[in-house]
This record gives C-alpha cells, structure tokens and sequence, in this order.
C-alpha cells in the first residue's frame, strides 16, 4: 500500500515536471527541439515566412545524410519539429538517392511565383566530394515537402559550398565555391530563383568555403572559412559596394575574443537578418563533429559593429534583448 502510493506520488511528480522553455541562446550546448529532441539541422538557414521563423538544415546520421530538415519557431529559441523538407530518395536513379550527401541547405521565397525556392549544395552517392553539383527543390509552403528538380553545376562551373541571398530588389544569388574550392564565384539566380543566369562572375580566387553574406545599407558583407574540412579554421571578412565586387579584404578577423582564431571552434553558414528590426543581424556556424556529425553544435551570435566594420564576439549566452 505504503509502496503503491511512493509511486503514485512520484508519477504525479514526474508527469507535472516541465522542460523550462529555452529564452536565450546558448552556443555551443546541446539544442533541444520542443519534443526535447537534439535539434539535426547543421550548415542551415533561417527564413521568416507567415508569421514564423523556420529553420532548415542538413539532418545527419553519424556521418550520412537523411534530407534537409525543418523546424518552426516564434521567437528563434523554441525550435517546433517540422519533419524532413527534403528526404533522400528511394529510387536509385534519383540524383538524391540515399547515400547521397547534401549539404548547406538554404531557402528563398519568390514573390513572383509565390513558391519557396530550396537550394544546397549535391554530392552524388559514392562519388565522394567530386560531382561538386548546385541542386534545387521548391514548394507552396515553406516546411514543405519541398519537391526535387534537379541539379547542375552552375554554368559548367564546380559548386560545393554555397549560400543563396537575396537583395532588397528581389534579385537573387547563388555565392559558391568553385575550382575544387579556389575561387569563390556569384552567379544571379533566373527570375523564376530555380536556375541560375550567365552573369556569374567569379569574386575572388582566396581558397574559401562557407560563404555567408548580408547587406547592411549599401555594403555587402560576406564572412567565409578557410578550406580544411571539418575542422576550424580562421574566418576571413570581404566587404563590397555591390554583390559582384570589387570585393576588399578586412584587415581584421571578424571573430573576437577566445578562440577567435578558430572561428570559436566552428564554421559558417549564414547570416539571418532579425525581422522587423533594421540591421540587426545573427551570424549561424556550425562546430561539425567529423565522428557523429549529428552531434555538431550550434553557434548563433549577434553581429555588432564598430565604426561601421562588423564583428563577432563570443558570449557563453544572449538573448535577443542584446540588439535594444
Ligand atoms: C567543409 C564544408 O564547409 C562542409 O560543408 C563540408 O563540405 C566539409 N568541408 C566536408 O569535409
């Protein structure tokens, strides 16, 4: 009896216990999804769509890829699961067969056709890192499912790691690095954001992967990594009066404070404007865990600016109160 109610009144206990929900950002530490789930969204993205926030990115197995994944938020801390946006294929025949690799998902919404345009760079099942193909999805909603079109290098060009951004004039661009990684290229992406045009010119021929880009007033800003595959390397900060450049190297590492040097242990992806908030500005990297990449870390920080130069400086944890 004395037994029955101890654990009746552990049950009540434990079943009224709820996970604080999570108000800050931690980077660096585990995060949790709203099931309490270790968020798999790693090289992602993050777009404003109806109201909410979604986050897209590669959902990996220890080493694999399974698709891209989506997950939904209101306020950027509290990430809601929204399955797989993109699943690997079944059909053998499928350029995203299983055994494929995608990496570096990211997403842009056309107002013209009102679909949600996904892009991310495509390594063909055991072709190791050598296809070095540009691939694109597209939806009417923008969790998905996202329906695969198809992949290509971008005017014959290699493309490996990529990000899309797209400018105050609606005009879009797909930013990668080409010539097994030596030159980092732009080329404007077709009205309809599902091919890429001609103008594609390359930027810069510095060796660099992981490109994120963002345009406060009339500069261009674009952080990259250097080229050392999983593991950390020093970031590099271009600046630039329009998206093809001249593109000037920053005399100073755009990373402060420890471990600065190594990008605080991990690499970039992308930089996500606050909405409703003018020049505010997220930088998203990745701390990969080469061993179980689905254990790679999140580091998302608020880029602040000095003399108008912008830079990024590590904090254990920030809320968004930091941008008032
Ligand atoms: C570095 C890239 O930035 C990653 O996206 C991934 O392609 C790794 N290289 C693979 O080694």
């Amino acid at each position: 009896m004395m037994k029955l109610r101890v654990i009746s009144i552990l049950l009540i206990v434990f079943t009224s216990y709820t996970v604080p929900a999570q108000n800050k950002f931690l980077p660096g530490e585990v995060w949790k999804d709203t099931n309490g789930e270790v968020i798999n969204a790693h090289g992602g993205t993050v777009i404003y769509a109806a109201n909410k926030y979604y986050l897209f990115g590669e959902t990996r197995g220890r080493h694999g890829t399974r698709g891209v994944s989506v997950y939904s938020s209101n306020d950027l801390y509290q990430w809601k699961p929204e399955g797989l946006a993109l699943e690997t294929s079944a059909d053998t025949t499928s350029d995203i067969t299983r055994g494929c690799v995608m990496e570096r998902p990211k997403v842009v919404y056309n107002k013209k056709t009102k679909k949600y345009i996904l892009w991310f760079h495509l390594e063909l099942k055991g072709k190791g890192y050598a296809a070095a193909r540009a691939a694109v999805a597209m939806s009417d909603k923008p969790a998905g499912p996202y329906t695969y079109i198809g992949s290509f290098r971008p005017n014959g060009n290699m493309s490996r790691d990529m990000t899309i951004f797209k400018d105050k004039d609606d005009k879009a661009y797909l930013i990668y690095s080409s010539n097994e990684n030596y030159d980092l290229r732009v080329a404007q992406l077709t009205d309809d954001y599902l091919s890429v045009t001609t103008q594609d010119k390359m930027l810069f021929s510095n060796h660099r992967e992981a490109p994120a880009v963002f345009r406060k007033n009339n500069t261009y800003y674009l952080i990259t990594s250097g080229c050392t595959g999983w593991a950390p390397n020093k970031a590099t900060l271009h600046t630039a009066s329009s998206i093809w450049g001249p593109w000037e190297l920053a005399a100073n590492n755009p990373m402060q404070g420890e471990n600065a040097d190594l990008t605080f242990g991990g690499q970039s992806t992308y930089i996500l404007p606050v909405e409703n908030s003018k020049d505010k500005f997220i930088f998203l990297a990745d701390i990969w865990k080469p061993a179980d990449l689905a254990d790679s870390r999140y580091i998302w920080l608020p880029i602040q600016f000095k003399d108008n130069v912008p830079y990024i400086q590590w904090m254990n944890e920030w809320d968004l109160n930091f941008f008032k």
